[in-house]
């Protein structure tokens, strides 16, 4: 099988340690092979017809090699592919990702082309600098560094509308009732009703009141995400200015050069990056697109220090292996181990430090025990709707979420405690308590059962994968 009348598939090719591999589901109107070397050709050296001014130089050492296929049936499979570092303007992501996930999703022979993971080598890693802060940075400034137990925080509901001392007003309730960080939500930047540096000047004053009262250290996640970099420039510099520590981006929708343009000033002011992911569904949930996990990476390599990767438990898309497997990419230090069909070993590059992963989008206190079976320890959890939502208000929502986190950190369940705070009791009441033991049970099953899960995923290609493996 040819296309464009070079041959891509090399069976017996073994990827080097410095060769990209991509992992990718693919199905279309024309055989498995003709498609996985379509994909190879166009996002590596070929097109659609044999071209008179290829060599062997460039076919040799440039083009993409198909070195593994799983037929699930006659124009559907898993296709491996890897790439030579040559093939890649080393400095630059953007040039990797017009090669590799670009023109390709656009070709008319596949009905189905989804990323499910990339290994990316370790001299391509060398152009990042990772987190600044990440995961033992964010600790050391809460001071949380000793007892590990999770960061607990909430975004100010509602989402839009409330003015800069309303906005404010809430913050400070929530600090001071326990709760380390406060955010804007994505769509909070600088509306007429509430001017992002009015609101600013209030958060901060309220910050500085919440620490002075709680003597503990808070995070104030301020959202400078904007269609200008000029405007978010200016935010940052007035940021520093201030003498404040972190502030708040929506990676996804900025894109890699405008958020690495960024990150490269929010390092220089030595500011605390949280990353919200909004808009990252879009790529990761179709049938073209790109898998989330791959994104981790890319936000891990490029530096953000903490990155929204779903909770298992709550309102957004994803059952417990799949947001498990972006807490490991993001927490772990070193190697991640594949998991099963869908999944690669990787392994970040040394100095690449682990981030903290932030659970947020449907939680509440009665939640808490089952999201850290999922996540374990290192995790921010966030409640808004979980917070602001509380019978008796913010304050109450923000004790009763302190309060869980306290008590499942020590490794006791809420269950045994609900009499005794009645905010969390109210919280329970309103929303319920999730038993843990149903995840307790998927994550055994996993560890013990991983040739299973591979049996099913290889058998079933990626429906099973993403309607029953990433979904229980
Ligand atoms: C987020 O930014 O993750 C959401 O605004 C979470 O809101 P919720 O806790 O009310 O779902």
């Amino acid at each position: 099988m040819v296309y464009g009348g070079y041959r891509y598939l090399d069976l017996d090719y073994t990827p080097s340690e410095d060769d990209f591999v991509v992992l990718a589901w693919v199905k279309g109107k024309v055989k498995l092979e003709t498609l996985a070397e379509a994909l190879a050709a166009e996002s590596s050296v070929g097109t659609w017809t044999e071209v008179k001014t290829m060599n062997e130089h460039v076919f040799k050492n440039y083009r993409a090699r198909i070195f593994k296929l799983i037929k699930v049936s006659e124009n559907a499979g898993f296709v491996f592919i890897a790439y030579p570092i040559e093939h890649f303007d080393i400095k630059n992501l953007a040039q990797f990702w017009a090669s590799v996930l670009g023109n390709v999703f656009g070709l008319k022979e596949l009905e189905e082309l989804y990323y499910l993971d990339i290994k990316i080598p370790k001299k391509f890693q060398k152009q990042f600098d990772g987190p600044l802060f990440g995961l033992e940075g964010v600790r050391k400034y809460v001071g949380t560094d000793k007892t590990g137990r999770p960061h607990t925080g909430t975004i100010v509901k509602p989402k839009v509308g409330l003015t800069p001392k309303e906005w404010a007003d809430v913050a400070y309730k929530a600090w001071a009732n326990g709760l380390d960080l406060v955010k804007d939500d994505e769509n909070l930047v600088d509306q007429d009703f509430c001017k992002w540096k009015e609101r600013f000047d209030y958060a901060f004053d309220a910050l500085d009141k919440a620490e002075a009262e709680t003597g503990e250290k808070k995070l104030y996640l301020t959202n400078i995400t904007d269609i200008s970099i000029e405007r978010m420039v200016e935010r940052l510099d007035y940021i520093k200015e201030r003498g404040h520590k972190q502030v708040m981006l929506d990676v996804y929708i900025l894109g890699f050069p405008a958020l690495d343009y960024i990150l490269k000033i929010t390092k220089k002011y030595k500011l605390i990056v949280h990353a919200h992911r909004a808009g990252y569904a879009a790529w990761h949930r179709g049938n073209f697109g790109i898998n989330f996990g791959i994104l981790t990476k890319f936000y891990r390599l490029l530096g953000v220090d903490q990155l929204h990767i779903g909770t298992g438990v709550g309102k957004m898309e994803g059952g417990t292996l799949l947001i498990r497997r972006f807490h490991e990419l993001a927490e772990k230090q070193g190697g991640v181990e594949k998991l099963y069909l869908g999944s690669l070993d990787f392994e970040f590059a040394e100095h690449i430090k682990p981030l903290m992963p932030v659970a947020s989008g449907g939680l509440d206190p009665g939640r808490v025990e089952a999201l850290v079976v999922v996540h374990g320890l290192n995790v921010t959890i966030q409640a808004g709707g979980g917070v602001h939502g509380h019978p008796r208000g913010t304050e109450a929502g923000a004790r009763a979420l302190r309060t869980a986190v306290e008590i499942v950190a020590r490794g006791e369940s809420i269950k045994e405690y609900i009499d005794k705070y009645p905010e969390l009791k109210e919280a329970i009441e309103k929303w319920g308590y999730l038993d843990p033991a149903k995840y307790k049970r998927i994550l055994e099953f996993e560890k013990e059962n991983k040739d299973v899960l591979d049996r099913m995923a290889t058998e079933g290609g990626i429906g099973v994968i993403k309607e029953v493996i990433w979904k229980i």
